[in-house]
């Protein structure tokens, strides 16, 4: 259990998204959840993204994994970054519980980097919010002033950027949380063999939501509009496009996302997919409804599985999205919701399973799925 040493409050109010901080002792008595040696172990997996990132004669080098052999990490200034370690380690998962004071819709996943002495990944900028968490070892950090920077173009994956001014200079010891808003240059470097999580947030561009909107619309076969001539007249200037056709254009373009609701069925399922593949166990024989609720009898917790997103909009109450596919849950919405709000569930959602046949098939069905499991 990872407890959050932070005025919660006030936090949001002077510093999400405004500026950087640092949270002193944001957790107390932290005991890192993994070690390097796990660390390296995941790297090694196809499944899982990660990346070696090394300078050598001042060029920056980022390789990709899966990783079979380790040598470099003998050296200094060598990182070892992790990505999604919330899908697949249940220990590292707990650390982005304390977090859910934000919306299960805006936090992304967790990455874990172990740095030889020196390591870093160099002066960048990244276009979301995070939370670093310092684990083993200490760790110098600088970061600068929100959009002072652009990053480098060509410079990829790393999104290095110039040498800018710290307005937060400091050394991270254990427990500790850098706060950094996306858009603040920032580079830490490891002073002795140190690890870092990361929980980032997710904020999705204009460009994104509307290309994803329209590819689901297409997807769905959603009738398309077509653009029509109102009225037509004989043009004098044939070169020219007139002002109202430019008006009908628009309206054409925005007539599909007139209203918030509209958004919901394609929203909801994807802002629910995991960007990074889930660790799904097979389910060879599939619990009977009885099953579960023997096993909540016997005292059973259910836990989500490790970065499933599931999510329901305020205004469509009856709908769960989760892992983006949409389910049903009218006449039954406090249990849905339950399970979205919470992490785990247990004796307290007995009542709300026993008295509604729906309710227990639905939970049945999401356990089957591998989507929660009893512990
Ligand atoms: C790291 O943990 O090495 C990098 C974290 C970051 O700067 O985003
Ligand atoms: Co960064």
């Amino acid at each position: 259990m990872f407890e959050l040493n932070l005025d919660i409050s006030h936090f949001l109010d002077t510093y999400w998204q405004k500026k950087p901080t640092v949270i002193k002792k944001g957790f107390i008595d932290f005991d890192d959840p993994i070690m390097p040696d796990e660390i390296a172990g995941l790297s090694m997996e196809e499944e899982i993204e990660s990346r070696l990132v090394y300078k050598v004669d001042d060029q920056w080098h980022a390789e990709s994994g899966p990783f079979t052999d380790f040598e470099k990490l003998e050296n200094e200034g060598v990182s070892l970054l992790v990505q999604a370690v919330d899908h697949w380690h249940v220990e590292s998962q707990e650390l982005v519980r304390p977090f859910r004071f934000l919306p299960n819709w805006r936090i992304d996943d967790l990455m874990i980097s172990y740095s030889t002495s020196k390591g870093g990944v160099g002066p960048h900028i990244d276009n979301y919010d995070v939370f670093i968490i310092q684990g083993l070892g200490k760790r110098h950090w600088r970061v600068g002033k929100k959009n002072t920077q652009q990053p480098i173009s060509g410079h990829g994956v790393l999104r290095h950027c110039e040498p800018f001014d710290a307005i937060i200079n400091v050394n991270l010891e254990p427990g500790d949380i850098l706060y950094i808003p996306s858009g603040c240059p920032h580079e830490g470097y490891a002073i002795e063999p140190s690890i870092n999580y990361s929980v980032g947030f997710r904020a999705p561009d204009q460009n994104d939501l509307l290309s994803s909107f329209t590819d689901y619309n297409i997807d769905n076969n959603e009738p398309s509009e077509r653009y029509i001539d109102n009225v037509m007249q004989v043009r004098e200037k044939p070169g020219q496009i007139e002002t109202q056709e430019l008006e009908e254009l628009h309206r054409v373009m925005l007539a599909k996302c007139q209203t918030p609701d509209a958004l919901i069925p394609w929203f909801g399922k994807m802002v629910s997919e995991a960007k990074h593949e889930l660790d799904i166990a097979e389910i060879e024989q599939p619990h009977t409804s009885q099953e579960i609720l023997n096993l909540f009898e016997e005292g059973a917790q259910f836990t989500r599985l490790g970065g499933l997103r599931a999510i329901y909009f305020e205004q469509a109450a009856y709908y769960l999205f989760i892992n983006g596919d949409q389910f049903d849950c009218e006449g039954f919405t406090e249990l849905g919701h339950h399970l979205c709000d919470q992490d785990e569930v247990g004796s307290e959602v007995v009542e709300l399973l026993q008295d509604d046949t729906g309710a227990l098939n639905l939970f049945t069905k999401l356990v089957n799925l591998g989507y929660w499991y009893a512990i």
